[in-house]
């Protein structure tokens, strides 16, 4: 993060924290506290905000080359300097930005092969004379986490015929290995395990038949074993945790058919164009990037809680944690320099409402710590006739308003009673759960990511923090634990695993 960011923040938070939010939201609020967007409006009022402190973060937009930026992560220059990459992500929707044609052309090619695929799976013949009935989605990560929300969020879309379950009747069954580098220890285990189960029942012949590959190194996926039709390569330049949009989401082109999957790819597209040409003060990844901004770095709030009231979003919370947090768990910024306390993305964690007002609201509610809280709704959901879906509704804006308000306590054990309130909250209404809507609700934090890792001035297209683990269990596996600490070599012991044969075989 900039000095300019801290120090712009740091007077505005030490008087906003002094305000009396309840009040605040009732004051005439900033009209930039609210914006409406593809499939989405955004309701800010209840975060501890006033104009002039918006003015000083839409201000350091200008310092961080917001537009410079901005343009190279939609054209397709490298903007992930690690790795020299260019992020990709939003080229998968719309490659008609791209500066390089032959990259654009490799993306709508990548596009139409999987497209293919994925009618040709509803012939009757096409797993060795069957039919597909079966999708197992093998992947983790990034590889999983976005393929399993959109199947929860969208099942209503899905090919009756088709049955996808993430990690059953062989001979109908497809094992789709969805794994951008193609060496993730779990994945290659599970696939593994699945090939084995297969070719237990239907011969190697007939296991490899039923094998398909999503990965940026399609070398790999055939050297595995997957016949080279059906290995489809995705762009290197695709982050893991973008990838949805790209061959790792087949599984979901072949279950939902490429029709469905085109409105996720649109509504994501729409949002695109919004965060490409909307003004700043109406552009809903800015706004979103700035709130989580101010929250993080200017009043120092460690975390953020996202509570989807719908359970069909019940995954997005773990979707976000990956997006976020792998993308702005960082500690030094682009240059390398190290970053200062608060200047990297905040914790993000939630769950499903409203059962989590039956748990952690307690927390929010009366605990030491303040999380601003994202409230996510499907507006069409609370509007249907279903009384559970009012009471849904009623709950996700009592919450909000509890948490702003407070309450005193009365009678006995007032003390215990009380509610501070005071407590921010921003709220998401998406007009309804289509594909279209749930792309562009993905795609405004993909957007906003981008825009706070520019705040922060970090890069948030590398994940190097995940390295080390990997490392170091490969060692275990590998009969290397001598020079671990006397607790780890305690822990290996007890479960076996200091022997050098006791790693499972990749
Ligand atoms: O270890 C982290 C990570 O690399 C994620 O970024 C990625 O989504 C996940 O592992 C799976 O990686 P792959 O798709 O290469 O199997």
């Amino acid at each position: 993060m900039t000095a300019a960011l801290q120090d712009a923040l740091a007077d505005h938070a030490l008087r906003l924290l002094e305000a009396d939010l309840a009040e605040l939201s009732r004051a005439p609020r900033d009209a930039r506290l609210t914006a409406s967007g593809p499939h989405l409006f955004l309701d800010a009022r209840k975060q501890r905000l006033d104009g002039p402190a918006l003015d000083a973060l839409f201000a350091l937009l200008g310092d961080a080359r917001f537009e410079t930026w901005r343009e190279r992560l939609l054209t397709g220059a490298v903007v992930n300097e690690t790795e020299s990459r260019p992020a990709l992500h939003t080229a998968l929707r719309d490659s008609s930005r791209l500066t390089d044609g032959r990259t654009a052309a490799s993306l709508r090619a990548a596009r139409a092969a999987t497209a293919t695929f994925a009618e040709a799976c509803m012939r009757e013949d096409v797993l060795d004379g069957h039919p597909v009935r079966r999708l197992i989605n093998i992947g983790i990560g990034g590889s999983d986490l976005g393929p399993r929300l959109v199947h929860d969020a969208l099942k209503a879309y899905r090919r009756e015929r088709v049955e996808l379950r993430f990690v059953s009747n062989l001979e109908t069954t497809l094992v789709c290995i969805t794994s951008k580098s193609f060496t993730t220890q779990e994945t290659r285990l599970n696939a593994n395990a699945a090939r084995a189960w297969l070719s237990r029942h239907l011969g190697e012949a007939g296991a490899n038949a039923r094998l398909a590959a999503s990965t940026a190194n399609p070398e790999r996926a055939r050297d595995f074993g997957v016949a080279p039709a059906r290995v489809f390569a995705f762009a290197g330049g695709v982050g893991g945790r973008y990838s949805l949009w790209s061959a790792a989401g087949l599984c979901l082109e072949i279950a939902y058919g490429p029709e469905v999957f085109d409105q996720l790819l649109a509504g994501a597209a729409a949002m695109d164009g919004h965060f490409a040409s909307a003004p700043v003060e109406h552009n809903l990844p800015v706004l979103k990037a700035l709130i989580d901004v101010w929250n993080r770095a200017g009043l120092k709030r460690a975390s953020r809680c996202v509570a989807v009231y719908s359970s069909r979003l019940e995954r997005l919370p773990a979707y976000l944690q990956q997006l976020e947090m792998e993308s702005l768990g960082k500690s030094v910024t682009r240059a390398g320099a190290p970053l200062p306390e608060g200047g990297c993305g905040a914790l993000v964690w939630g769950g499903r409402g409203s059962d989590v007002q039956h748990s952690f609201f307690q927390w929010l509610h009366q605990g030491l710590d303040e999380a601003p809280v994202d409230f996510v709704a499907i507006a069409s959901l609370v509007r249907s006739a279903d009384p559970r879906a009012k009471a849904l509704g009623a709950n996700l804006a009592a919450q909000g308003a509890a948490l702003l308000d407070g309450a005193a306590g009365a009678g006995e054990h007032a003390a215990h009673r009380a509610m501070p309130g005071g407590r921010a909250s921003t709220t998401m209404l998406i007009d309804d759960l289509s594909p279209q809507a749930l792309g562009a609700l993905i795609a405004l934090h993909e957007h906003k990511v981008f825009v706070e890792a520019l705040l922060y001035g970090l890069n948030p297209f590398d994940q190097w923090g995940v390295e080390l683990g990997k490392t170091l269990a490969n060692a275990i596996l590998a009969g290397d634990v001598s020079g671990f600490d006397p607790s780890t070599r305690d822990l290996l012991n007890r479960l076996d695993l200091a022997d050098p044969n006791s790693g499972p075989s990749d």
